[in-house]
């Protein structure tokens, strides 16, 4: 299996910015568009019909999603994202489990790192869609599959939202605040592009082709040879008084 981290990763993943990664895994994706009108008829599905149209039209296009032609549901602009991959395992996913996740949660316990979860998450949005600027509880392996995403993140984070606010979720808006360019780090991905998104950072990502698809292996509460990265440590802080909440990161509410 030929893994290759970036030789730098423990040295760099317990602090922002972001950076590039190359994990070379075997796998071979099918056909983004074949993913994409499998995976919008499973119930556990969650997207959003984005543009400027009326009110009417997006509800008229949220209500088809599932069934209108494929080609059509194409020229629509929206953002797609599903939680649970496991569900494709043995069919649009073959081999997945096999090929990239029992592979890399091999390499990294190889190296000292140890997690309480480890799970893939599928995106998909086609040209005009925008995630939301948001913040994840998880570390992020983001692997660009199909066609071109820009990354946003800041270079240093700590200056646009301290850990303890990424914490409970000051973030969520549909658009980034405004923000000097200097201060920003946007990284446009091409298929095989990867890159180290960090545990409650802001970020948002554009998507600049007709379709898009990504695959984030999310890392919950990360920790090398027992020391978790340094703003997760906020998190943990915060569970330590509210202990009724830790749990609910299995509800993988997670912002898109
Ligand atoms: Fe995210």
């Amino acid at each position: 299996m030929p893994i290759k981290t970036a030789d730098d990763f423990n040295d760099r993943w317990r602090q922002p910015p972001n950076f590039p990664m190359e994990v070379r895994f075997d796998y071979l994706f099918l056909p983004a568009i074949d993913v994409l009108d499998q995976i919008r008829k499973d119930e556990e599905v969650r997207f959003t019909i984005l543009g400027d149209d009326d009110w009417q039209v997006r509800m008229d296009r949220t209500a088809a999603f599932r069934t209108a032609p494929i080609e059509e549901i194409v020229t629509w602009p929206f953002r797609l994202v599903h939680f649970n991959l496991s569900r494709f395992y043995s069919d649009l996913l073959d081999g997945f489990q096999e090929e990239v996740m029992i592979p890399w949660r091999t390499h990294l316990s190889a190296r000292g790192f140890t997690w309480q979860r480890l799970a893939p998450i599928l995106f998909l949005s086609t040209q005009g869609a925008s995630s939301t600027y948001h913040n994840d509880n998880s570390h992020g392996l983001v692997w660009q599959v199909h066609g071109t995403k820009t990354f946003h993140s800041y270079l240093d984070p700590d200056k646009h939202l301290p850990a303890e606010a990424a914490v409970i979720g000051e973030t969520t808006a549909e658009e980034p605040p405004e923000h000097d360019a200097a201060a920003r780090q946007s990284v446009t991905m091409r298929p095989d592009d990867q890159l180290w998104s960090h545990a409650l950072t802001p970020h948002w990502v554009t998507t600049e082709t007709a379709l898009a698809m990504s695959v984030t292996l999310s890392h919950g509460g990360l920790c090398h040879q027992g020391r978790f990265s340094e703003r997760e440590l906020a998190l943990r802080a915060y569970w330590d008084k509210n202990p009724g909440e830790a749990w609910a990161h299995d509800l993988r509410n997670v912002r898109y």
